[in-house]
């Protein structure tokens, strides 16, 4: 194999032979292919597109470029994966919500992308909690507690653990082929019997509009179908950040006060219930829609969803305390700083994408595959669209770890955030459900 003719190929627009495919991402994995081979070869792709044999011969390739699991169980296994976006914690309320239903879930989670946060990154907030256990460890506490959230370990889809740091750091992420193979790569190596996928769309997702979405839910479900495993996507809005904190301790104390029954915001909410009643109805937990709705919902009212995400926490490493001292363990920035609304007016809009990019900025996220994440920094209390704020109130609040920074992301953010004279009409968080 010679890297360059192969990114040359694709380069050109060619299409890429199964074995050219296979031979570049072993590569990858081998290390005969270079991260600036990698870097081009992931460019080629973001600029000619992949046709669907190309995107399939990808996924393949990089879900077998280390261990596929398979379970044993007394219940279905089933994992809900988002295309990313910001203030998206979903998945460390849903995974033990789903649990405490009956079903298994084997998450496996990748660290920020782009302008978005990842669940890896959140969970590395929690002191001792083990985000590469071995695999061994990984299956017992599946096993024993329903849910585990982890991030790529070495053995599990090393090509996209590789591929997914180079694309983070290159501006390659916005191509349907490359998140699609992402994606699936890590979920076929989990042994999956269901997933459901969290297709994000407005202006902090990879896909903003409305039919770019359904493009990549369309290339998500292709693919998974040749490959066996049985897919529901759900497009969801993220033309606001989901929840009103954004950054990576800061989304895991908002996850736990919503476990814990403490402060459950309705946009995050509703985004659970929706994706973990598919994931039920994919593993036939319920007969139906309205009855996996309600089991989701009883699972978070009961306490069952916290209980579990404690269990994991502790087997996992993390300390046993957490959800009672949340607080107190969780890493917290020296500055937080209101930003201030400029005039009374409506909350009209968003630009969703730079409060991301603040936040990584802040140091939440990496500019470079090597950067250490700031896991205190990002944003609290941000405002919902169609609030009516008053001049001065606070649109959000920054947490930094200096006043410089701290004003840097003020002024960035108030002209992220648009003030309109008229209350625009309530977002609807579910746009479509592709069904499986
Ligand atoms: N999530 C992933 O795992 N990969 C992508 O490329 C985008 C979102």
């Amino acid at each position: 194999m010679i890297p360059q003719d192969i990114i040359r190929c694709k380069r050109d627009g060619g299409t890429l032979s199964a074995t050219q495919i296979e031979d570049f991402i072993g590569g990858l994995v081998s290390g005969a292919v270079s991260e600036g081979q990698a870097a081009a070869f992931a460019m080629a792709i973001f600029f000619r597109g992949m046709i669907a044999r190309e995107t399939a011969a990808l996924t393949t390739a990089m879900s077998e470029s280390g261990l596929r699991l398979s379970w044993s169980l007394n219940g279905p296994v089933l994992d809900k994966h988002s295309t990313g976006g910001v203030g998206d914690h979903i998945s460390l309320i849903l995974a033990p919500a789903v649990a405490a239903c009956g079903g298994f879930v084997p998450m496996i989670s990748g660290r920020g992308l782009g302008h978005t946060g990842g669940t890896l990154d959140k969970l590395d907030s929690i002191v001792g909690y083990e985000t590469q256990p071995s695999t061994d460890l990984f299956q017992s506490v599946v096993r024993d507690i329903g849910c585990a959230i982890i991030g790529q370990t070495s053995d599990l889809a090393p090509a996209d653990r590789k591929l997914y740091a180079i694309r983070d750091v290159t501006a390659t992420v916005e191509s349907i082929p490359l998140i699609t193979a992402s994606i699936l790569s890590k979920k076929l190596a989990a042994g999956l019997d269901g997933l459901v996928m969290d297709v994000k769309t407005g202006s902090g997702a990879f896909m903003p509009t409305l039919p770019e979405a359904q493009a990549l839910a369309q290339s998500l479900a292709t693919v998974a179908r040749e490959a066996g495993l049985v897919t529901t996507s759900v497009l969801t809005d993220m033309d606001q950040p989901l929840a009103s904190s954004a950054g990576n301790a800061l989304e895991v104390l908002h996850a736990i006060a919503h476990l814990r029954g403490e402060a459950c915001e309705p946009r995050v909410q509703e985004v659970v219930v929706e994706l973990g009643a598919q994931m039920l109805l994919l593993g036939r937990l319920a007969p139906n829609l309205t009855s996996a709705r309600s089991k989701i919902e009883a699972a978070l009212t009961s306490g069952a969803a916290a209980e579990r995400f404690a269990q994991m926490v502790v087997a996992l490493g993390g300390p046993a305390d957490l959800m009672e001292r949340a607080q107190q363990i969780l890493p917290t920035a020296p500055v937080m700083m209101p930003v201030p609304a400029s005039r009374s007016a409506y909350v009209a809009g968003f630009n969703t994408r730079a409060l991301g990019m603040v936040v990584v900025a802040l140091g939440g996220g990496r500019m470079r595959p090597q950067d250490k994440i700031d896991h205190a920094v990002g944003l609290s209390k941000c405002v919902e669209a169609g609030t009516f704020v008053h001049k001065g109130d606070p649109l959000c609040f920054v947490h930094a770890r200096s006043m410089s920074q701290a004003q840097e992301a003020c002024v960035t953010l108030q002209s992220a955030i648009t003030l309109g004279d008229e209350a625009s009409a309530p977002t609807q968080m579910v746009k479509q459900i592709f069904a499986a």
